[in-house]
């Protein structure tokens, strides 16, 4: 990984910068992970279209080594913490890193409070910032080998960012059903291995709860580390990417729900197997996960649910057809679990 190890001949300066960022959300999900960010199993996830974190950068070259962090013009210094610690260590990385002061002004374009997951898009900003600043000070690398870098440094900062530094369906974390798969960094998974169905997709998030989660994905991640299950679904999530590779290909659209709401359904699962348990579903999640199988069972539509490590749900549906009844439903049925009639609408298409 030579690329990564970064020019030892730089000469830094006064610069600012900008990057913008989407959010992802995995079909097969990362939890569980081992030191220096390796994941436990491999993941995919869809890249987003309108949730973005926009990250302008100012560095302040000689300056003593700091970050300030202002989130929507408001200053956050948590942030400014975690980002300083991030800093310190990809030091071998990018050797320039801790040779001034920055100043960093980012803010989200899907509300702060929604419950919606910012570290993938925050951290993978970062990262692209990062590059750009890599360029000027350590000289130009290829397009390709810039997006890799950004993926490899973004990983260290959050493990999903990873993934959101590539368009479509991306794949982090080593199987051998993805050729050239990591555990280091993302890949696109081929696209011409992807049938026309699964190109054209609506992600509608239900903001059940909004505010903070009760526990980090972080301290999440750490309790696979002593669940009894933890071994036999790093094995299910490799054996689920075989099959979704298949239904990938096929356009199997029934194949494609099932599996993804079963991924979704064992990230919860593995949350109260932990010791100490925990539950982040709310009462609304799964009453709109019931609403949804009867609604199925009735119309036999494709809309279909992910979770993340939160309550929100992520209502599924292809929006290469227009799904006036599916959005009808939504509106007359589920709005009504959600806490403010939050709903943030996305679209996945490549
Ligand atoms: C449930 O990437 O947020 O969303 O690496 O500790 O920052 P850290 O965790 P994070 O975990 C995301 C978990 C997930 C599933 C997924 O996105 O694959």
């Amino acid at each position: 990984m030579n690329e990564f190890f970064g020019n030892p001949n730089f000469s830094v300066s006064h610069q600012k910068v900008s990057a913008s960022c989407p959010s992802n959300i995995a079909l097969i999900k990362y939890w569980g992970k081992y030191e220096n960010q390796i994941p436990a199993n491999p993941s995919i996830s869809y890249t987003l279209n309108n949730c973005k974190t926009n990250t302008e950068v100012e560095f302040l070259a000689g300056e003593k080594f700091g970050v300030q962090t202002f989130l929507a013009g408001k200053e956050e210094l948590k942030f400014a913490e975690k980002i300083e610690k991030y800093f310190k260590s990809i030091v071998e990385y990018v050797p320039w890193i801790l040779e001034g002061k920055y100043i960093i002004r980012t803010e989200n374009t899907f509300p702060h409070s929604s419950g919606i997951a910012s570290s993938a898009s925050g951290f993978g900003a970062i990262a692209k910032t990062l590059m750009e600043l890599d360029e000027l000070f350590s000289g130009k690398i290829g397009t390709e080998a810039k997006v890799k870098k950004a993926s490899f440094l973004s990983r260290l900062g959050s493990g999903s960012a990873c993934r959101s530094l590539y368009n479509g369906l991306v794949v982090w974390g080593e199987t051998h059903e993805v050729q050239n798969s990591s555990d280091l960094f993302a890949v696109q998974y081929p696209n011409s291995e992807v049938h026309t169905s699964f190109k054209n997709f609506n992600d509608w998030v239900l903001l059940i709860h909004e505010g903070e989660k009760t526990v980090s994905s972080t301290v999440g991640h750490g309790l696979m580390n002593t669940n009894p299950y933890a071994e036999r679904r790093f094995l299910e999530a490799h054996e689920n990417f075989a099959l979704l590779k298949v239904i990938l290909k096929n356009g199997d659209m029934e194949g494609f729900i099932k599996l993804v709401e079963h991924e979704a359904l064992t990230l919860h699962a593995m949350m109260m197997m932990s010791d100490p348990a925990f539950i982040l579903m709310k009462t609304g999640t799964l009453a709109v996960i019931n609403k949804i199988w009867e609604f199925r069972k009735e119309t036999k539509l494709p809309l279909f649910f992910t979770l993340d490590a939160g309550a929100n749900v992520h209502l599924l549906f292809p929006s290469n057809q227009e799904q006036t009844s599916i959005r009808e439903f939504i509106i007359k049925e589920l709005l009504q679990h959600t806490q403010n009639n939050g709903v943030v609408k996305d679209v996945m298409h490549f």
